[in-house]
């Protein structure tokens, strides 16, 4: 289907580029832009959207720990209304896809496995992908999501080249369902895909990235992505929702707002963001358990805008 890339610090080179899994191979597909002109225009492809109750099952593909998963689950659930936490929250970020027609998806986390054994190996295809989202999946699965997230010391094609994570569609037992992917970047291009918490490899120099809440960059990295892709579920999970530009390298809810995590963001600099006065860290979305959480900006159908938190 129709997965995507996710580099922020290209935006520095006012450079996008997308990248489109057909079958097993994939296409980088590059065109400049400059900076989204407002209004925007994701257009509808008149086919399905997510809503409702989904679950997400989970595949941990590699090292892990405890710490790490409970940081990613808990942005899972703090999507949830019943998280009830005052705006700026993750609820608040997740309410904008409420406003596609159809109403609100509400995600709770079903099943999770851990491979801790890398059972494929620590260099992963595409097609590796999806035989492991068919294994998060569990058998064929309806108003359900299949997520994998592989860790920092596992390379999959195109990670760090031309994607941060992917998202796309796959069967079992005949049943067609979303997945998506999202690599921990910690170690492999913190830069590319755990920015602004990270540099870009050829950034300004002399510039600091913002501190992590959770002091680990590569799970903010995963957070971000996450919230990328996802949101590109729900409003595009098989290809024909929503987005702008072609089908095999679309600009999605997200996507279409690259770069920007908060009002007056450029290309380069995320936009206005909270400090943590006790830790220092950057974040503009509360989440359960005290978490903090840097969400990006994502379109809003009713404005034509980037919606930004704060
Ligand atoms: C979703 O689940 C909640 C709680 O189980 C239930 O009250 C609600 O009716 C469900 N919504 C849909 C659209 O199925």
């Amino acid at each position: 289907m129709a997965p995507y890339r996710l580099l922020p610090f290209l935006l520095l080179l006012l450079l996008s580029s997308s990248t489109a899994f057909q079958s097993s191979s994939y296409t980088p597909h590059r065109s400049l832009i400059l900076v989204q002109q407002q209004p925007l225009i994701l257009r509808y492809h008149n086919g399905p959207l997510l809503k409702g109750n989904l679950t997400l099952h989970i595949l941990w593909y590699g090292k892990f720990t405890p710490s790490q998963r409970a940081a990613i689950s808990d942005f899972i659930v703090s999507l949830s209304p019943s998280s009830k936490l005052p705006p700026p929250s993750a609820a608040s970020w997740w309410a904008t896809t409420a406003a596609y027609p159809g109403g609100a998806a509400v995600i709770s986390i079903g099943h999770e496995i851990l491979d801790t054994s890398y059972s494929l190996g620590r260099s992963l295809t595409t097609a590796s992908l999806r035989r492991l989202a068919r294994r998060a999946a569990g058998g064929p699965i309806k108003n359900a999501i299949a997520a994998v997230f592989t860790s920092a010391d596992v390379a999959v094609d195109g990670f760090c080249m031309s994607s941060c994570g992917v998202h796309g569609a796959a069967r079992n037992s005949g049943v067609k369902f979303p997945y998506l992917w999202v690599g921990n970047a910690a170690v492999q291009c913190p830069g590319q895909c755990a920015w602004p918490y990270a540099l870009p490899e050829y950034g300004p120099p002399g510039a600091a990235p913002l501190v992590a809440p959770s002091g680990d960059v590569g799970v903010e990295g995963i957070v971000i992505n996450l919230a990328t892709l996802i949101a590109g579920v729900v409003t595009n999970p098989y290809g024909r929702g929503y987005f702008q530009g072609p089908a095999a390298a679309p600009l999605e809810a997200v996507t279409a707002c690259t770069g920007i995590f908060g009002s007056g963001a450029y290309p380069g600099y995320p936009g206005k963001v909270l400090v943590d006065t006790k830790s220092g860290a950057s974040y503009n979305a509360r989440g359960v358990n005290g978490r903090e959480y840097l969400l990006p900006a994502m379109w809003d159908p009713k404005t034509f805008n980037c919606a930004t938190l704060v």
